[in-house]
């Protein structure tokens, strides 16, 4: 099964690329910036990755990202991400981008959203891979500092896909957002939220109704409403599962419980996606391997998984086809 996960053709729609900087980039960077980082060794930074929930992680995670000033930093790893997916057999990837980690530090968004797309344009070209862009706006912060980055975004629009909602959800409803995702559909942008990692069901229904999010990125806590899962059925619309980040930030307890099959029974779109990797313990065909084991999943069911992935990615019809097609092919010659 590894080895039948490793060439499977797949997609990835829910990745952070903050969350993909490994310790030895970070302590790369830090170097070349002199920026001093509270880590010594690999080891240390390893043993503070041990989070018992979101807000533990996020504490993390923006400290990590503090090291990116120039835009070759945000190039670098974005290509080593990149390069990992060409490694994974990653066709293609949606990659979230939190703009306000970044400017709220006194960097510009051009530094970061010209790294990050030179990375996007050199890896297209040179391994293959297709990416798009979401920018997700943090939602600790206040609407009217989401405000000010999709203004600053609109000169660079044309490299932006999608807005995104993520960062600490308890205590910061999508209803919070509502007018600044209102602005930025009207903008071009199509409208993604995390929701029901660890808010609650109403947080879902929230981001359906008011900002008429077209992907849930987690979505696990849709399972306390029976109606509200009817209710993604009928508009159809996926779900960007995490397995090891759900283990890792404990909202799931263990792999063996997670409810994937159970959403896959009800008849959710789910798509399997690595989170932040560098953070959570495994890259994306990490991901699909230690779901497939704990739940004992088929190669029929790894198939439609990543039949999934492409079918809900925000590509165009033709690159889509063209994906499911190399999909297809390889699922029948490898039975
Ligand atoms: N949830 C919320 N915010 C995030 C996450 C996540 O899993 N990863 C990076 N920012
Ligand atoms: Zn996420």
């Amino acid at each position: 099964m590894k080895n039948y996960i490793n060439q499977l053709p797949k997609a990835e729609l829910h990745l952070h690329i903050e969350g993909t900087f490994e310790p030895d980039l970070m302590f790369e960077i830090a170097k070349r910036n002199e920026i001093k980082i509270p880590f010594n060794s690999v080891a240390e930074i390893e043993k503070a990755y041990q989070f018992n929930c979101l807000q533990d992680f996020l504490d993390i995670y923006y400290q990590g990202a503090g090291v990116l000033i120039h835009e070759a930093d945000f190039y670098d790893l974005t290509y080593s991400y990149l390069k990992k997916c060409a490694d994974q057999n990653i066709r293609h990837t949606e990659i979230m981008f939190d703009p306000q980690t970044h400017t709220e530090r006194g960097i510009s968004f051009e530094t970061v959203i010209n790294g990050i797309s030179a990375a996007c344009k050199d890896a297209k070209n040179k391994l293959g891979v297709t990416s798009l862009l979401i920018m997700s706006y943090l939602r600790h912060l206040s609407e009217e500092s989401a405000f000010k980055t999709l203004e600053q975004s609109i000169p660079f629009k044309d490299k932006i896909t999608a807005v995104g909602l993520d960062s600490s959800e308890k205590g910061n409803p999508p209803s919070k957002f509502k007018n600044v995702f209102e602005a930025s559909v009207n903008a071009g942008y199509i409208p993604l939220a995390h929701a029901g990692e660890e808010g609650d069901a109403d947080y879902i229904w929230e981001a359906l109704d008011i900002l008429k999010i077209k992907r849930i990125d987690h979505g696990n806590n849709a399972l306390q409403d029976p109606k509200l899962v009817q209710e993604i059925i009928q508009r159809d619309i996926a779900l960007t599962v995490c397995p090891l980040s759900n283990t890792a930030l404990q909202v799931v307890t263990n792999l063996k419980d997670h409810p994937l099959k159970k959403m896959i029974a009800l008849g959710l779109k789910v798509t399997i996606n690595s989170d932040d990797p560098a953070y959570f313990g495994g890259q994306l065909n990490q991901n699909y391997i230690e779901i497939q084991k704990a739940l004992n999943l088929s190669k029929k069911d790894l198939y439609l998984l990543a039949k999934n992935s492409f079918q809900y990615a925000l590509l165009d019809r033709g690159l889509k086809e063209k994906y499911l097609l190399e999909l297809e092919k390889f699922y029948e010659e490898n039975k």
